[in-house]
């Protein structure tokens, strides 16, 4: 084991605060040398301190090694959004399988979407330039768009994975023109099979064969997009971890929200938070405990309990019990 890590906890609102202290737990149980400092961000500290993002949570998101967030609810977009950019993230990882066990529309499912996570149409560039008149600004820089090629190429060459690159150049020819052109010039230098795919004919293709598909690298609306349709082929997204990667440092949040629904009744479904666990051991190259929180996420997944969201009658602390037992 190499030296102490800091990770910052953030559970956030809403089932944040069951999933988050429930993976921590899991993480605590692997890998004894984490230090974990807990941060506060989301509705609640809003309303008590008039901002959702702390200055304190800023800078411990800023210096700690990774980060572990669980989901803000309305001021999301003031929390996640500052959040990826003060950890440098520049690709979102989203892995999308189907587990044996749970009921999924498409059990072939097992692909991981690659999302360019600072620019596309998310860069902010949005105006009233007249009453009634709004427009947008799509930024697709050459840069970036080599940097989210690079990790998705890499990505699958470690794993001996296929690549597809999500576009729609075909319309939008100077910006998907130049993610394509960009993507396709990078993967020239890597020995993976790759091809790419206009987004919508893509989105009919991952429904109905999406073990067609490993990596897709996707421009940022896009990815968010279909990887959202696909936690749809796979039982939910009680299920769906993620991970934000910067050059330096990374952060790991379960796909879902705050789910208000929910809240406060101790169900969630913590299997997502602990799979972006996993991840966060595999960020650290802890592959064997990483690989060990996965076994368990899975095989608890397979046999029970399950919560209710998977059609169980279990809580958090049921599930998060036989993880443990697992582990
Ligand atoms: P959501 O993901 O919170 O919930 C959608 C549905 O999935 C709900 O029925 C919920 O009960 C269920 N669900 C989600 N995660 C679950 C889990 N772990 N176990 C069991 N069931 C689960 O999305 P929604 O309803 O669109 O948003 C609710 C709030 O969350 C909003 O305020 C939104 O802004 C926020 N949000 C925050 C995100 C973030 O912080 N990264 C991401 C998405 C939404
Ligand atoms: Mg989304």
């Amino acid at each position: 084991m190499t030296e102490s890590k800091t990770i910052a906890v953030i559970p956030g609102d809403g089932i944040g605060n069951e999933v988050v202290p429930a993976a921590r737990e899991v993480l605590a149980a692997v890998e004894p040398d984490f230090e974990f400092v807990e941060g506060e961000a989301g509705d609640a500290v809003k309303e008590d301190t008039g901002t959702a993002l702390p200055k304190e949570t800023r800078e411990l998101a800023a210096t700690a090694d990774a980060t572990l967030f669980g989901a803000a609810g309305e001021t999301a977009a003031d929390v996640i959004l500052p959040l990826r950019q003060i950890v440098g993230s520049f690709a979102n990882v989203r892995p999308v399988r189907a587990y044996p066990g749970v009921e999924a529309p498409n059990p072939e499912t097992d692909l991981v979407f690659v999302r360019e996570n600072t620019e596309g149409v998310y860069a902010g560039h949005e105006a009233e330039i007249a009453p009634g008149v709004t427009t947008l600004t799509r930024v697709v820089t050459e840069s970036a768009s080599r940097e989210i090629a690079r990790y998705g190429f890499e990505y699958a060459a470690e794993r001996d994975l296929s690549v597809t690159v999500a576009h729609k150049a075909n319309v939008m020819r100077e910006t998907d023109g130049l993610f394509l052109e960009t993507a396709q010039a990078v993967g020239s230098e890597y020995d993976v099979p790759s091809d790419d795919a206009l987004m919508d004919a893509l989105a009919m293709h991952l429904v109905q064969r999406p073990a067609d598909y490993d990596v897709v690298i996707c421009p940022n609306l896009a990815g968010d997009m279909l990887s959202d349709l696909a936690a749809g082929l796979v039982g939910g997204l009680g299920l769906l971890p993620s991970a934000n990667i910067g050059p330096e440092r990374a952060l790991f949040e379960p796909v879902h929200g705050t789910a208000p629904d929910i809240a406060g009744d101790g169900v969630a479904n913590p299997s997502a938070a602990m799979l972006s666990a996993a991840m966060l051991l595999e960020y650290f190259d802890y592959d064997e405990a990483g690989q060990r929180v996965r076994s368990a996420v899975e095989s608890t997944l397979e046999a029970g309990p399950h919560t209710p969201d998977l059609g169980g009658g279990a809580t958090t602390s049921d599930v998060t019990a036989a993880v443990l037992e697992r582990l």
